[in-house]
């Protein structure tokens, strides 16, 4: 597994730490809301540094800029030694790292994740990709970085509805595997209330439980499904509100109440958890606006059953720390359950 280290100030470290691994320039690759709120803090130090800037969204995940980016990179003459840093959220780890694994077959990359999502859960694992029109995610790799420096000093600029989109992920590793970061975001204030040592302790928590994970399972064949709670139906929602309804951890979080009162259907659970609180806490929505239709929700439900020998698969909750994947839940209940996320 690659190292993961999180640490107040680490920005400013980054270029001693190229430096002991034999680097002396490298190319960093951004957005433009990550550069304009936080490139000043680690600019200095390098021998060269370049800078590849796109436009901050979703929307920029995509191959034509993977390409744009190829060009840039061939102009400032990049060879197999020449490290890329992905400074940014998940979209810049996604594309640069997809960038980078592809460009030459190969550069070093370095992960500088600057999102509380891209800290917790898209910058470990090592998968790299870009959107098609087609779907999300279509086009990718396993390419894992280097390293991975997180500075939680970063969060301070990071717009408070991407730290509940976050919260929503951190939320999720707290069930899957620690019913101790259960409980801290139980409690925690909701973000941007946290002291430098509250979000430092969070981000670390809640990306060990990834990182042990992954490093368990690092081909996603096994237990690295469990990070999938609350996708199942999460990803179905954000199809059918045509991905502008809800942001992904909007998604997420219905997903997981869904997963909440399936687990109680099937007599999973222990006893009821206070996944509803936790969440509202966090300024997640704990029930679905009018105006999404079961149909288009079923219809993407089925596309992920092809994909599964015609079954549902649903990771489900026992208790905070331990989940279940459950086989073949019948399209009838996941429909309630739906229904009930509608009219609660
Ligand atoms: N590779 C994986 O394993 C994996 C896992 C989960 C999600 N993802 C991908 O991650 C992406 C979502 O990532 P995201 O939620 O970070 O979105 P994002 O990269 O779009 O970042 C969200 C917004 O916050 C801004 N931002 C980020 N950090 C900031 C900071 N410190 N200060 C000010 N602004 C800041 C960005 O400019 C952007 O506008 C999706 O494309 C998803 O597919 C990948
Ligand atoms: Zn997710």
């Amino acid at each position: 597994m690659h190292p993961y280290l999180v640490e107040p100030g680490l920005l400013a470290r980054v270029p001693q730490l190229l430096r002991e691994q034999g680097f002396e320039r490298a190319v960093l690759i951004t957005d433009q809301d990550v550069y304009r709120a936080q490139f000043g803090a680690f600019k200095d130090g390098f021998e060269r540094l370049d800078v590849v800037g796109i436009e901050a969204g979703e929307s920029q995940k995509t191959l034509d800029n993977a390409q744009w980016m190829y060009g840039c990179l061939a102009r400032l003459e990049v060879d197999r030694q020449t490290p890329v840093l992905v400074f940014g959220g998940g979209v810049i780890g996604d594309l640069g790292g997809f960038v980078a694994a592809t460009y030459l077959r190969g550069l070093p990359l370095f992960g500088i994740p600057t999102s509380l999502l891209a800290m917790v859960d898209s910058s470990i694992g090592g998968k790299v990709g870009v959107d098609l029109p087609q779907g999300k995610n279509l086009v990718g790799a396993f390419y894992p970085p280097r390293a991975v420096w997180v500075d939680p000093e970063v969060l301070s600029t990071l717009p408070e509805k991407e730290g509940s989109n976050g919260m929503a992920e951190v939320i999720k590793h707290g069930l899957i595997a620690s019913s101790e970061l259960f409980e801290l975001c139980r409690q925690l204030p909701p973000f941007p209330e946290w002291s430098l040592e509250q979000r430092t302790e969070l981000v670390r928590r809640a990306a060990q439980v990834k990182l042990e994970i992954v490093a368990r399972d690092p081909r996603e064949l096994g237990e690295r499904a469990f990070l999938n709670l609350g996708h199942t139906l999460g990803h179905a929602l954000e199809t059918a509100g045509d991905y502008t309804r809800l942001s992904h951890g909007q998604a997420v979080a219905l997903g997981m109440l869904a997963a909440h009162e399936l687990a109680r259907r099937q007599k999973l659970l222990d006893k009821p958890l206070p996944l509803k609180q936790t969440l509202e806490r966090h300024g997640l929505p704990t029930k679905l606006e009018k105006g999404f239709e079961w149909t288009r929700v079923e219809a993407a439900l089925a596309q992920d059953k092809k994909r599964l020998n015609g079954k549902l698969r649903f990771v489900l909750p026992v208790r905070p720390g331990l989940v279940e994947l459950v086989s073949g839940v019948p399209l009838e209940q996941v429909r309630e359950v739906f229904e009930k996320l509608c009219a609660s």
